[in-house]
């Protein structure tokens, strides 16, 4: 097919993007959105500070934008994100203990019932693991209301919506070496082993510098996946749209049943988070870049 999405699709995977709100009203932005992609993660509008930024009252008007953009083009929405150290509105500083926990887990409960019914995916956890080379949960306003706090997040999450898959996201979980990956392999092993609800697992997959796209990445997959969770890639991108690496993205994920789909953290390489290394598959101006090629042949190839 023609598109990444259409491409996507024909194999049984999605192809998604970041969509900010604010961009929606730049018609090449929107035109290519709609074109080429067939799931939309809002970039910043679901998250805890924008739809909650007072205690209980609740906000949704840029998400629903991005949602109704996306639902009248038959796009699908992965959720983004209901529990995560950062990006809380001003209320929560100060708070912690059971009233923290308890206003965290009515937030997600709140959120997720509210969508209910209208989200592929939630990432119902965000970055919840440190970078410190020895896999160990990341100190935070939310860690510290007890080592429960995510499967509890997880089950509230469910309650509201049956429906939705529910997934773990995280960064620098790609390398299959890494303490952190292996941290977060053993958190799905322990909740699976258990009962808690969780669906799959969603690799940010930032791949920063030459090197980085991990050369076992595809071990990384299959191993999340025969744990029996669903892999997601949810905000690709790549220092200076390294064309071979994004390649051997989407052919790692074609290889494992699981992997069912593909998220870039942006359309043009204006609108990402990390402008200055040119990481999308589109130009400032909305042009297809080689990144853009070698993904489309990817896509079909598989
Ligand atoms: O909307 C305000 C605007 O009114 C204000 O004038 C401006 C001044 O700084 O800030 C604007 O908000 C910014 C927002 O993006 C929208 O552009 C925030 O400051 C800025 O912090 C925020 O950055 C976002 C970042 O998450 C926050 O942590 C990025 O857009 C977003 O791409 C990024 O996404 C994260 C994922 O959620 C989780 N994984 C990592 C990823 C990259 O950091």
């Amino acid at each position: 097919a023609s598109t990444l999405g259409a491409s996507a699709a024909e194999h049984g995977r999605y192809f998604g993007t970041a969509i900010a709100a604010g961009r929606l009203s730049n018609s090449q932005y929107s035109t290519i959105a709609g074109r080429e992609f067939n799931m939309i993660t809002p970039e910043n509008e679901m998250k805890w500070d924008t739809t909650e930024p007072s205690q209980n009252n609740f906000q949704y008007g840029n998400a629903e934008q991005i949602v109704s953009f996306a639902s009248s083009r038959g796009i699908r929405v992965r959720g983004h994100a209901l529990a995560w150290h950062a990006q809380q509105p001003g209320w929560t500083n100060g708070m912690s203990g059971s009233t923290l926990r308890n206003a965290m887990l009515n937030h997600v409960t709140q959120v997720a019932t509210h969508f209910r019914g209208r989200i592929y995916s939630w990432d119902v956890v965000n970055e919840a693991f440190a970078d410190d080379g020895r896999g160990s949960r990341r100190d935070s306003n939310l860690q510290r209301t007890g080592n429960d706090w995510i499967e509890a997040a997880f089950r509230a999450a469910r309650s509201a919506d049956p429906n939705a898959k529910l997934c773990y996201n995280d960064y620098n979980t790609d390398n299959w070496n890494d303490a952190k990956t292996q941290a977060v392999y053993n958190m799905v092993r322990d909740f699976k082993s258990r009962g808690v609800p969780i669906d799959c697992v969603g690799l940010q997959s930032h791949f920063t510098g030459g090197s980085s796209y991990p050369s076992n990445y595809r071990t990384t997959l299959s191993s999340f996946a025969a744990l029996g969770v669903d892999v997601q890639i949810t905000e690709l991108d790549i220092t200076n749209a390294n064309a071979t690496a994004y390649a051997n993205t989407v052919r790692d994920c074609y290889a494992v049943a699981r992997c069912n789909g593909i998220t870039v953290w942006g359309v043009r390489d204006s609108d990402s988070w990390r402008s200055n290394e040119s990481p999308l598959l589109f130009d400032g101006n909305g042009n297809k870049k080689s990144a853009y090629n070698s993904v489309l042949s990817a896509l079909n190839e598989g």
